[in-house]
């Protein structure tokens, strides 16, 4: 079976290759690889400084987007870098949560930068989790053709994902992420001391995200990545993994035309699990609803190969440990099957998944018939009913 999975993905590369068989210009292979500098802790602070001090210069405006969270909880902790700008600094707070990740934020934002007579010097700080940095990462990638963006990530999904690799979009009529562009902003600055304040279930949210990585690209991150052991220093040491994979892979392939694929490990049944939870008025956070995904992609990777067919026992633990589990009902697996189809990276009849061969060597564009992803649904379900069982007796 392994030998269709590879199949597919060779094909689907094979006729990529045919396809750019013309020399491509020279611009093309500048833009491939946008730089954005990384920083961490101390040089993170010291780059904003030196950064906002080159800005203090009366006249460049200097924004800064948060959401009521971030600026009540994590402004106060650079404030004192934004001091020297006086008039030049705007801020711009939104309400906390995705519903912000909208046009009318956008147009929000435009408003204030178009009020604040900003030209293409103007400068866009992003304080805030996926939602902010998403957001603000859209808003300055299409005002004037392009300004200059900083995102600083305060929950530990940004950090180790949202805000790394140039993705940006915004929400609309009810679907996740179909407005956006590839933006690279001009630093990423991490700090740490930002996670204190985040609530627990947004950091182990993010530490399914963690988790994935393990998976895809660095194995070490299956034992790190547990809320146990998540100290700043810990902390710090997972991050800079996950930012290390997610760099090779975003630049090994920045427009997500094959590798970067590996990303979506989980995501294409988690994100029928979010849409469910989101029309039964559920909460279920991203990271939740990955943990779910991957759950089931475990399984599937079990019944495709020897070597991946141990890797859900040891997930099941670590899934315990973390969340309790989401309830869903046979009669719902049609309607997740639904939302999977309408899923943006599938392609014809077949549904694709990320699937392991063993932790750390994914394949992507793996076609698994309709049947084998209901399964797995019922293997979850079966799960579920296990624990609810042992929990109960
Ligand atoms: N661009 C990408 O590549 C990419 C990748 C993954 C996810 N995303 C996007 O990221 C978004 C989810 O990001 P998220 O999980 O960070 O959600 P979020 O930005 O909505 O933050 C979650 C909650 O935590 C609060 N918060 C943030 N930092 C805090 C802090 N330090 N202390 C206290 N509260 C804090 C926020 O106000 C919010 O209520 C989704 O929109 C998703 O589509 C984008």
């Amino acid at each position: 079976m392994w030998d269709d999975a590879l199949y597919l993905g060779t094909a689907h590369l094979s006729q990529k290759q045919h396809k750019i068989s013309i020399e491509k210009p020279k611009f093309a292979l500048m833009n491939k690889n946008p730089s954005t500098q990384i920083l961490f802790q101390k040089d993170a602070i010291t780059w904003l400084h030196q950064r906002l001090e080159s800005l203090a210069d009366g006249v460049t405006p200097v924004f800064l987007l948060a959401d009521t969270n971030t600026y009540q909880l994590c402004y106060p902790k650079i404030k004192s870098c934004f001091e020297g700008l006086g008039d030049q600094m705007h801020t711009i707070v939104l309400d906390a949560g995705e519903a912000s990740k909208s046009l009318s934020s956008c147009q929000h934002i435009w408003k204030e930068l178009l009020k604040a007579e900003a030209g293409r010097d103007a400068v866009l700080f992003n304080l805030g989790g996926g939602m902010v940095t998403d957001l603000g990462g859209f808003a300055a990638s299409v005002y004037k053709r392009g300004i200059r963006t900083i995102h600083i990530p305060t929950t530990l999904l940004g950090m180790v994902d949202a805000a790394i690799g140039h993705k940006t979009a915004i929400d609309f009529m009810g679907v996740k992420n179909p407005i956006g562009s590839f933006y690279a902003a001009e630093a990423v600055l991490i700090m740490t001391d930002f996670l204190t304040t985040l609530p627990k279930n947004q950091l182990v949210s993010g530490l399914a995200e963690v988790i994935k990585y393990g998976y895809i690209a660095n194995p070490k991150l299956i034992d790190l990545a547990h809320i146990d052991q998540m100290n700043p220093e810990h902390s710090e040491i997972i991050i800079r993994y996950c930012i290390d994979a997610k760099q090779r892979i975003v630049s090994a392939d920045p427009k997500e035309q094959d590798l970067r694929k590996i990303l979506n490990f989980g995501h294409t049944i988690g994100h029928a699990f979010e849409s469910l939870a989101m029309e039964r008025k559920d909460t279920l956070l991203h990271g939740e609803a990955v943990a779910i995904g991957m759950f089931c992609a475990l399984w599937l990777s079990g019944q495709y190969s020897q070597k991946a067919f141990g890797l859900l026992k040891s997930y099941n633990h670590w899934y315990r440990a973390h969340f309790i589990p989401y309830p869903i009902k046979p009669a719902d697996t049609a309607r997740l099957m639904e939302l999977m189809r309408q899923d943006k990276k599938n392609k014809g009849n077949d549904l694709r998944f990320v699937l392991l061969e063993y932790a750390g060597k994914p394949r992507y564009d793996v076609g698994v018939p309709d049947e084998r992803v209901k399964e797995s649904l019922f293997a979850y379900m079966d799960w579920v009913r296990q624990v609810d069982l042992q929990e109960n007796t």
